[in-house]
């Protein structure tokens, strides 16, 4: 039976890299599918370089577009590939558009799916991802989560409890399995005189901000560079940039403070390098939220709510509006390091294995 991997944008490659190594090691034929809704070099195939992913056997280059124009490329790509290839099952990380337009596809053909990161909900239909999840978790024949809060969710929606497996967190299995390789001063000495000479470890904040709900319009954009400037005011501010909000940044004035350093995304190994030896971290990321957790670096989240509530009640993390951030910031910039963070139940590097295991049992297979 072949199992075919669906990811497409940035936060599947992480989580796609232990589940494949796992399924490898069961002796599973597997084929990797990259949707190409993720397609600049630092967007996408430097993950697959550091992580040690297989090239994708099939890149259906969709590129960007509308939701609709998106999705129905995605769509339209692998109905002809699963035809063709007639797949076991089918396997879908997250909650981006190519996640959903995966599910729909395999639902309609009657393939089964394997949701992993099943569950999340911010119940908040504004964002596009909260949709994807519904959808997909509604569609899926594996729930396979990564904290229990998803598996009530699950269950309140009625979910089958026999198709629910609490696994354990996939990018987390990634986080620690290359732990030895994240090197703060390598991190911030690969950014050149982007960052001046003298900034090390514990003594910056990073920022990673992409959600629509923060930078699509002007006026969140102001009040956001407003905060983010009286951060700039205290540390220096590192910030590899997502492309989606680049011009309203810059429109924004963003740039024009000298403690502001924007770069281009980096590269796994580089972006955790300097997560790792950050002071504070400001995002709106999903994953990032996660990372720092584990890792013990103080998270301040840009959101009104959180899919991810582990990562507050276990975690570093902290949700603030666009105007709490330099208060909150400041606070945590006083109270010095994180020394005794626990960490989520099933974040322990084995969240791979689980899954394998669930989908060898499902396809009958001695894995
Ligand atoms: C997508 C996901 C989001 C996730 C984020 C992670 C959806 C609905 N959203 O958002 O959940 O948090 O990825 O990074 O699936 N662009 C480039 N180069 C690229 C890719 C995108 O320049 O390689 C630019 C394009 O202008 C594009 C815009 O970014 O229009 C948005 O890309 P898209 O994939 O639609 O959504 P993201 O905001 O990246
Ligand atoms: N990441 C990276 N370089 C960057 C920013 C992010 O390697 O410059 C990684 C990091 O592991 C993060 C993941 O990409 O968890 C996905 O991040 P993103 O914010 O794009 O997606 P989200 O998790 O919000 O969907």
């Amino acid at each position: 039976p072949l199992v075919v991997h669906v990811t497409g944008a940035r936060p599947n490659f992480p989580k796609v890299a232990p589940v494949m190594r796992a399924l490898e090691a069961a002796g599973v034929e597997q084929l990797l599918v990259h949707t190409g809704q993720h397609y600049d070099e630092k967007m996408s195939d430097v993950f697959f370089r550091q992580l040690g992913i297989p090239e994708p056997d099939v890149n259906l280059g969709v590129g960007s577009g509308t939701h609709g124009v998106q999705t129905a490329k995605v769509m339209m790509g692998l109905e002809e590939l699963f035809t063709e290839r007639q797949p076991a099952l089918v396997v879908v990380y997250g909650d981006v558009n190519s996640t959903v337009a995966a599910s729909l596809v395999a639902a309609k053909m009657g393939i089964d799916t394997a949701h992993v990161e099943a569950g999340l909900r911010s119940f908040d239909l504004t964002m596009p991802e909260e949709i994807n999840r519904l959808v997909t978790d509604r569609l899926a024949t594996l729930l396979l989560t990564t904290s229990s809060d998803a598996n009530v969710h699950l269950g309140n929606e009625g979910a089958d409890p026999q198709a629910v497996h609490f696994v354990g967190n996939p990018m987390i299995d990634t986080l620690l399995s290359n732990l030895e390789r994240y090197d703060t001063e390598a991190a911030l000495a690969s950014l050149g005189d982007q960052v001046p000479a003298g900034v090390s470890g514990g003594q910056y904040a990073v920022v990673t901000v992409h959600r629509p709900g923060n930078v699509d319009l002007p006026e969140d954009v102001q009040a956001l560079v407003r905060s983010l400037h009286s951060v700039a005011d205290r540390v220096p501010v590192i910030v590899p940039l997502h492309p989606r909000g680049r011009t309203r940044l810059q429109e924004a004035g963003f740039m024009d403070h000298e403690n502001v350093h924007v770069v281009d995304p980096l590269g796994y190994l580089e972006f955790m390098g300097l997560v790792r030896g950050a002071a504070l971290v400001v995002t709106d990321s999903g994953g990032v939220q996660e990372e720092t957790t584990v890792l013990g670096v103080p998270c301040l989240t840009v959101r009104p709510n959180t899919e991810r509530p582990v990562t507050i009640t276990h975690g570093t993390n902290q949700l603030v509006t666009r105007e709490g951030v330099a208060e909150a910031a400041a606070a945590v910039l006083e109270r010095g390091p994180v020394t005794d963070h626990p960490v989520p139940p099933l974040w322990d590097g084995h969240a791979g294995e689980r899954i394998a295991t669930v989908i060898t049992g499902h396809l009958g297979i001695d894995g």
